[in-house]
């Protein structure tokens, strides 16, 4: 699977079979302003909640794309009011085959409404398996414990996983995670987009390089495969 990052909590995950957007945010993002939303394609979006910085370009890209758009039951619902009818609903627990493999839901510990106080469900995360690998993204998340038994349930070979702290986790919760998690490959999400969230990028990763776990921290449209 190829990934390519667009900023903040976005990216594509490229399966043999389709384009999964995930968390579209590129308009008002400063990091992503080199990224043509209009030459994004996808096949799938998958949406974690409802906060304006995972949603703000969903509604836009939904129409344009045509794409399926994967996510809690109520932000389907909510879409649905925006005119976009091309859903599938899920929740926390949930697992169902698609023809790009298969998707698990997870339970994300944040809080999930829109900008206008609509409630969007529970947040969630998402395992995505295909061709024999399990890429798992959390959403917006603390740390939780519950992440050991995903590490037990699921082999993961990829993470991506918030590092930004103060909404999410931090670089020290993100390395417990991964140790949880049983991943040594984390790609990180959610840091240096708005003042709360800015890290020290060298400090982070020689900081998951001490923990024996490999940070990759993508420039906007960059790529990496798995
Ligand atoms: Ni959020
Ligand atoms: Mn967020």
């Amino acid at each position: 699977m190829k990934i390519t990052y667009y900023g903040h909590s976005c990216f594509l995950i490229e399966t043999a079979q389709a384009k999964l957007l995930f968390d579209p945010f590129i308009n008002g993002n400063e990091f992503a302003k080199e990224v043509n939303i209009d030459s994004i394609e996808a096949d799938y979006i998958l949406v974690s909640h409802g906060h304006a910085d995972h949603t703000g370009d969903l509604v836009y890209l939904a129409k344009r794309t045509g794409a399926l758009v994967i996510s809690s039951w109520e932000i389907t619902q909510w879409l649905i009011n925006q005119g976009v009818s091309n859903v599938h609903p899920m929740n926390v627990g949930g697992r169902r085959q698609f023809p790009f493999g298969e998707v698990s839901i997870s339970f994300a510990a944040h809080s999930s409404s829109f900008p206008d106080g609509t409630y969007a469900g529970v947040a969630m995360g998402f395992i995505l398996k295909n061709g024999g690998k399990t890429i798992y993204y959390s959403g917006d998340t603390g740390l939780f414990g519950d992440m050991k038994l995903l590490g037990e349930l699921h082999s993961i070979d990829l993470a991506l996983l918030p590092i930004g702290g103060n909404f999410t986790m931090d670089v020290e919760d993100a390395i417990i995670a991964s140790k949880f998690l049983k991943c040594h490959t984390i790609i990180g999400l959610h840091y240096d987009t708005f003042g709360y969230i800015i890290i020290d990028r060298e400090a982070a990763k020689s900081k998951f390089q001490e923990s024996g776990i490999q940070l990759q921290l993508l420039k906007s449209g960059e790529e990496f495969t798995i």
